[in-house]
């Protein structure tokens, strides 16, 4: 199974002889690879609809990895059992439907022991449910596909100092290490915000309302990240 970078750093966060559960697997690429290349024995590919339940299921049986790999149809967790795996990967999806699916089923994350998540925007609204469900984020990293930039976090439980609004909408770690994809990341944002105030400055009105000083005070707060 050829997977792209982005699952492919997905799959790096996995332990080896981990149970995971794949929760929106689409077409079971992550389970199918993580079985390829023995790093598990066992997965659940689980989706809430029933289409990409098909092509997963065509793929499973296409690589013969059918004893190793359970097929679920359900809505986020409720289609795992406690204690059946140790390892959820939530990916491709929007943070506030991650946050969702993680709040909907508190029993089934107490057995849990490693979360691994890609939310393909509002990370700020999930690191803030990490923070507040005691996650600790112990890694968490940027990828870039295909011209965008993904962001992935790998959460144990824990207890995670109170993380400002910069760490919330970047991370902490990956703030920390100053990698270039962040450079990218935080001037693609200082674009969007000069944007918006190059917009209200059109207007008198706009200039006097209060989201114009925000907007100055978030501008200036993300050039300060620069180095
Ligand atoms: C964009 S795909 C992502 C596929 C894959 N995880 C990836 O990262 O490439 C999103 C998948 O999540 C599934 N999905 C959406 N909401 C879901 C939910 N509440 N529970 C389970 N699966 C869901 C969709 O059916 C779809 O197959």
């Amino acid at each position: 199974m050829q997977i792209g970078e982005r699952l492919l750093k997905i799959t790096s966060f996995v332990n080896q002889n981990a149970k995971v559960a794949d929760i929106g697997t689409d077409h079971a690429k992550i389970p199918i690879y993580l079985t390829q290349k023995n790093i598990i024995s066992y997965a659940i590919a689980s989706d809430k609809n029933e289409n990409p339940l098909q092509f997963a299921k065509e793929n499973i049986r296409r690589f013969g990895v059918k004893k190793n790999i359970d097929i679920r149809l359900g809505d986020g967790l409720k289609s795992l059992k406690k204690g059946e795996v140790d390892t959820i990967i939530i990916a491709g999806m929007g943070g506030g439907l991650i946050t969702k699916i993680l709040s909907d089923a508190p029993n089934i994350l107490k057995e849990i022991s490693q979360l691994i998540l890609q939310p393909m925007s509002e990370g700020n609204i999930l690191r803030s449910w990490l923070m507040e469900n005691k996650f600790l984020i112990e890694d968490e990293v940027l990828v870039k596909e295909d011209g965008k930039i993904y962001e992935i976090i790998s959460a144990v439980h824990g207890n995670m100092k109170k993380l400002n609004d910069a760490e919330l909408m970047f991370g902490n770690i990956i703030l920390q290490n100053k990698n270039e994809l962040l450079k990218e990341r935080i001037n693609s944002e200082i674009f969007k915000e000069k944007r918006k105030i190059i917009g209200m400055e059109k207007s008198q009105k706009a200039m006097n309302a209060k989201e114009y000083n925000f907007a100055k005070n978030k501008l200036k707060s993300l050039e300060e990240l620069l180095w």
